[in-house]
């Protein structure tokens, strides 16, 4: 019996959509964000509502060379699985090596190959969004990948690498033709890296033109996007970024302002209390990039919102907002 219909006779639901034969159970989805999507909010967000745990990318190299960087990075909790184990890197055997050590150590559900990272130092060495200039390396990356595990396997790719270079029909039909179980598409160019405007119409064309589960991503920042996306894409479902740092609860399908100061307050204090949790005091500073966040729309007296962001106290932090009244 397949993990599907096993899980369906217990719970009685039906999957939104199937990742070869990993259900998903909803269809909106955390993207994977180096430096942001760490354990503690990758669990807070599959709480409100993300359907799949997909970790920042692990760089392959680390892995071979053991460097301890990577190990946090693979956290997670089994209630947080389905787990998607994204892989960067540009040589598709050592790729592979990597990816072994890692399935033998977590045992992920999905592995996912990152075909996006804009970052120089990345694409210099020709990985990430680099790869969607050498389609026979993607080619070689998911035979590999493929004949190896009997996991599904999956790519995240952009629109090409620049707009003269759009080859994202080309990339996507290539994952599926070599075995891949679903392509999330995000809709920007490597050269765009986060600028402009992210462009639907080419997710869409993906979407036609493969069998396999097509995931629709890129400036999906309120509710009315996640139904314009799908209704305009036809996507299996929405990878939601940066607008989740801001709110969370947006995999709830709750814009943030329909959201009451006291329900966020209580969330800063969950969000607070397991990053220091996960990485002991340095979680407060890791932290302070989401209190920013989680404050701005209350337009805080500067000095107070300084002293906030400056604390180590994570007390002094709980007390003010405890004591805050905010506008809403
Ligand atoms: C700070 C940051 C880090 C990112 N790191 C990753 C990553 O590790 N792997 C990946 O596939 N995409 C990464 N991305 C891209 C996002 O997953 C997503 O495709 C992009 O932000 C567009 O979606 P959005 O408009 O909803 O933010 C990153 C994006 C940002 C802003």
């Amino acid at each position: 019996m397949s993990q599907a219909s096993n899980r369906d006779l217990i719970t009685g639901k039906k999957p939104h959509l199937m990742i070869g034969d990993v259900p998903i159970y909803g269809d909106l989805i955390l993207a994977p964000m180096d430096g942001v999507t760490d354990m503690p909010f990758r669990s807070l967000c599959r709480r409100l509502g993300s359907a799949l745990t997909v970790t920042e990318f692990i760089n392959a190299i680390d892995v071979i060379e053991k460097h301890p960087r990577y190990h946090k990075r693979l956290a997670f909790e089994p209630d947080q699985r389905p787990l998607s184990l994204q892989i960067l890197g540009e040589q598709p055997e050592r790729m592979l090596t990597a990816t072994m050590r890692l399935v033998n150590k977590i045992h992920p559900d999905i592995i996912d190959i990152n075909i996006g990272c804009q970052s120089k130092n990345v694409t210099a060495r020709g990985a990430g969004a680099a790869l969607m200039k050498s389609p026979k390396t993607v080619a070689r990356i998911f035979q590999l990948m493929t004949h190896t595990f009997k996991l599904p396997i999956t790519g995240k790719i952009r629109l090409g690498w620049d707009q003269d270079q759009m080859n994202y029909l080309e990339v996507a039909k290539i994952i599926e033709d070599n075995g891949g179980a679903m392509v999330a598409v995000h809709g920007r160019t490597r050269k765009q890296a986060y600028r402009g405007q992210a462009q639907w119409d080419p997710i869409r064309e993906v979407k036609q033109a493969l069998r396999i589960p097509v995931i629709g991503n890129g400036d999906v920042k309120t509710v009315s996007d996640i139904h314009a996306i799908k209704e305009s894409t036809g996507c299996d479902a929405v990878m939601i970024g940066r607008a989740a740092v801001s709110n969370p609860w947006i995999f709830s399908r709750r814009d943030r302002e329909d959201v009451p100061w006291g329900e966020v307050k209580r969330t800063i204090f969950e969000h607070l209390d397991a990053m220091i949790d996960f990485y002991g005091e340095r979680g407060l500073i890791t932290f302070r990039k989401f209190l920013k966040a989680y404050v701005k729309p209350y337009d805080l007296p500067s000095e107070l919102l300084l002293s906030l962001l400056k604390s180590k106290d994570p007390d002094f932090i709980k007390s003010n907002l405890e004591d805050l009244s905010v506008n809403e």
